[in-house]
């Protein structure tokens, strides 16, 4: 009987057959229990000599099995092991990755430079008061002025922010009369334009805020020409002409010389080699009254940026559509964020 259950257990190959071969030799009914039952008849002697040359069987099985299941086990594990094997000197697959829109980074060398300057960045909302996008910043109702920025209404005192100066107000009440102050706020604004080639009914602005005291148009100035070189080369300049906000007074717009012909004139600045970017100016003292600051304490210098326009010019871009149509062929021009 061992005989016979040795080379069976030894030429089985599986685990199932391998169980199999436990049950039926180890099993009540199995040859070897079988056998034992003659015992009852044998004599005391030769019933002991059975008796354990019958377990000596049974246990000799026993480890027969347990180590062929052993080296079945082992074998599977190295079998599936080879199997998930993986080449890790394969090339990976690439994915594709996206580029960063030209405005965002634009808006974010923007805040980088502030920030390097001491600023802070604040945000307001895109839906926004008539109050404080238009009467806080001096644009009372039927004022004139207020033409200059078609306005999408929402209802009678809600609409489309159509500049970010609102922000300027909201941070000015938060500080509630207490400066100093130093912001900029990016973000979408809103106009009833028709679009064309420079115009989008939604565009971006960067405002910029500074309140405290003792400040003057030289240091806005000084602001804007650190911007101006650092944001198109070392060798711009800018100037300042008259122009007019009801929110800032005096009110200027701020031009930077143009790279293209080094201020000899050109078509791209018109031939008058010099390129308009933004509007800015001194805090209009009622605006500060109105927004919980004493103008015979604290002064202030706002501006504001055109992030297309900023854009346009960095990046030669001559369609303001080509910002929001997202076509992928103009997207992926831009550097890629690895
Ligand atoms: N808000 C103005 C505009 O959208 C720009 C501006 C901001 C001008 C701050 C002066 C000061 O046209």
């Amino acid at each position: 009987i061992q005989e016979e259950a040795l080379a069976k257990i030894s030429a089985c190959a599986d685990a199932k057959e391998l169980n199999d071969l436990r049950v039926f030799y180890l099993g009540k009914k199995g040859p070897i229990q079988a056998a034992m039952k003659s015992m009852k008849t044998m004599a005391p002697e030769e019933r002991k000599t059975f008796g354990q040359v019958s377990n000596k069987t049974k246990q000799e099985i026993g480890q027969a099995i347990e180590e062929k299941k052993a080296y079945l086990e082992e074998k599977a594990l190295n079998e599936r092991l080879l199997a998930e094997d993986i080449d890790i000197s394969l090339p990976g697959n690439r994915l594709p990755v996206g580029s960063v829109h030209p405005l965002t980074r634009v808006k974010e060398d923007l805040e980088e430079l502030f920030l390097g300057m001491g600023y802070k960045v604040a945000e307001g909302p895109e839906v926004e008061s008539d109050h404080f996008n238009f009467e806080l910043m001096n644009l009372p109702k039927g004022h004139p002025a207020r033409d200059m920025q078609d306005t999408f209404y929402i209802d009678e005192n809600t609409l489309m922010r159509t500049h970010t100066s609102p922000v300027q107000a909201h941070v000015m009440l938060e500080a509630k009369g207490k400066g100093p102050i130093k912001v900029i706020c990016p973000g979408k604004t809103y106009r009833r334009d028709d679009d064309d080639a420079t115009h989008s009914h939604q565009f971006m602005q960067c405002e910029g805020l500074v309140i405290d005291k003792n400040i003057t148009m030289g240091d806005l100035k000084g602001t804007l020409d650190v911007f101006a070189k650092k944001m198109f080369g070392e060798k711009r300049e800018i100037r300042l002409r008259p122009s007019y906000f009801p929110f800032t007074e005096p009110s200027v717009e701020v031009d930077i010389s143009c790279a293209n012909c080094g201020g000899k004139g050109c078509a791209m600045c018109k031939g008058t080699g010099w390129i308009e970017v933004l509007g800015a100016g001194m805090v209009n003292p009622h605006v500060l009254e109105m927004c919980g600051f004493d103008p015979k304490e604290y002064q202030g210098f706002a501006f504001g940026i055109g992030l297309e326009r900023v854009a346009m010019l960095k990046y030669d871009i001559d369609n303001i559509r080509d910002f929001y149509n997202n076509d992928l062929r103009f997207l992926e021009q831009f550097e890629r964020k690895e």
